[in-house]
């Protein structure tokens, strides 16, 4: 094809079987100025001769021209005509056709919120490793019975019925509901119904939805300082103000909290292991916010993603069974309990909440892998989950212990390590003059994984400290760790 200046050379292809002939005209003319047959500032013949020059029916041109003013690949004037328009008014810049040095990006830009909420964002590395002092968000994944857990898989996706395969509950699978409600009924005396679980993808899509479902923007949320960042991130990205509440030995400071926000109506806690802290929240501090909720008319998310390890004295109960009012919704996962890409996790929320959850998961991501929760379905009904929990509670044990002996022996003077009661991790007091950051980079340039204290702190500081997980950590890795860190405090 020649290139042209005027309609008149121009050349169109032949309709091809089927096609409308309005389509085809514009498609035809539509290519011709895009690959510059028909330059900017052309005429175009008026619908009348073009109609007669090609025997079409007057009303076939008018719609592929009216389709191309529309697309504003040309344009008309009364009196003048219709023209070709220039390409800088409709051309997409390529960055391919233009080059790096000349491309021009669209000034389409992401929201403020998302602005502001990834200067603070935190957010966990993908693992290319296991085992690693000091990493808290594992549990001991070498120790996970892969083969056992393969075995159920097979046997599930051979024989599952086909309607698994389809469209699933967007509260969950019901049969894992079951268990799900039966499992926190007799270990964590949550009482609810089958019906009141919805499954999440993890604790972290579970804060999400009960963001979504529960706040407005403005609204005031409670947050533990130090505490989850996943958590005040997930409430903040729906527009609501997070007000961080300084934690003491006996956990949220409630009577602080109605004074700094007496609005709020939501609270987030971690009662049964502090996160980062590892404190249990006391019997009085649970009365008091729970008659806090019931008197504000406000939310209590307990968030217990890892309660399940405690390695002394007798196991707290969840705020949950102590609630009366219906204000404390359960949060819980499987990613710290098994493997963290099962990402499973689970809420219980109240009978008349359940299907704002349902329609609300239902326009995010429709339900959780179906087959998945199959698989986990067995695993916990055949009993391999209780022992696999029973198991992992005691390896947590020891390695806890073998970290505080370790410190203990070698730390003195230097690190004071908390030796854990519960949980994956615990909290080292540097007694050095070095700063949570120095001490924090070296560590890391020293093949260690530890995060400073001060990342989970908002407003209240804390004394200088690292986290260090244990629970994911081998036994050489925990003496690694503790040699490491001597050698950098002892210089
Ligand atoms: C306190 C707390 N809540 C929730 C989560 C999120 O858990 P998940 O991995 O199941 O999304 C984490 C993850 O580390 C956590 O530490």
């Amino acid at each position: 094809m020649t290139k042209t200046e005027t309609f008149q050379d121009l050349v169109l292809e032949p309709r091809k079987d089927g096609q409308e002939i309005w389509r085809w005209l514009y498609t035809e003319l539509r290519s011709a100025i895009i690959d510059g047959r028909l330059k900017s500032g052309a005429r175009l013949p008026s619908t009348r001769n073009l109609a007669t020059q090609y025997g079409l029916a007057r009303g076939t041109v008018v719609a592929a021209f009216q389709q191309l003013q529309a697309e504003g690949f040309i344009s008309s004037e009364v009196s003048a005509g219709t023209f070709v328009v220039p390409a800088s008014e409709w051309e997409i810049p390529s960055p391919a056709k233009q080059g790096s040095s000349r491309q021009i990006l669209s000034g389409a830009t992401i929201s403020k919120r998302t602005q502001s909420l990834i200067k603070t964002a935190f957010f966990l590395p993908a693992s290319h490793s296991i085992g690693k002092a000091f990493r808290g968000y594992e549990p001991a994944i070498d120790l996970f019975p892969v083969e056992l857990w393969a075995r159920i898989a097979a046997r599930v996706y051979r024989k599952a019925p086909r309607s698994l395969y389809g469209q699933g509950d967007t509260g969950g699978y019901p049969p894992l509901r079951r268990a799900i409600a039966e499992y926190v009924g007799h270990s964590r005396g949550v009482r609810c119904s089958a019906e009141q679980i919805i499954v999440t993808s993890g604790a972290q899509q579970a804060l999400d939805l009960l963001a979504r479902v529960l706040l407005d923007p403005g609204d005031e949320v409670w947050m533990e300082d130090p505490g989850y960042p996943g958590a005040s991130q997930a409430f903040q990205s729906t527009g609501a103000s997070v007000i961080p509440i300084p934690v003491d030995g006996d956990g949220i400071d409630v009577a602080a909290a109605i004074k700094s926000s007496p609005a709020a109506c939501m609270v987030y806690v971690t009662p049964a292991n502090q996160f980062p802290l590892g404190t249990v929240m006391s019997a009085e501090r649970r009365v008091e916010l729970l008659s806090w909720a019931a008197r504000a008319g406000a939310w209590i998310i307990e968030d217990e993603y890892d309660a399940e390890y405690r390695y002394s004295g007798k196991p707290i109960a969840s705020l949950h069974s102590l609630d009366r009012s219906e204000s404390v919704i359960y949060v819980g996962t499987f990613t710290k309990m098994l493997f963290n890409a099962l990402r499973i996790g689970f809420i219980v929320v109240p009978e008349r909440l359940v299907e704002a959850f349902r329609i609300t998961r239902s326009f995010i991501d429709r339900h959780a892998p179906t087959l998945d929760q199959a698989v986990l379905t067995e695993f916990i009904n055949e009993g391999h989950f209780g022992h696999h929990i029973r198991k992992m509670r005691q390896l947590y044990s020891d390695r806890s212990q073998l970290l505080t002996e370790e410190a203990n022996r070698r730390l003195s003077g230097l690190l004071d390590v908390e030796n854990a009661q519960s949980g994956m991790r615990t909290v080292a007091w540097i007694k050095t003059r070095i700063t949570e950051v120095a001490l924090t980079q070296r560590a890391k340039q020293l093949g260690l994984e530890v995060v400073p204290l001060s990342s989970y702190v908002s407003k209240y500081e804390q004394k200088p400290a690292l986290t260090l997980g244990f629970a994911g950590c081998n036994v050489s890795e925990i003496k690694r760790g503790v040699a490491v860190l001597e050698a950098i405090l002892s210089r």
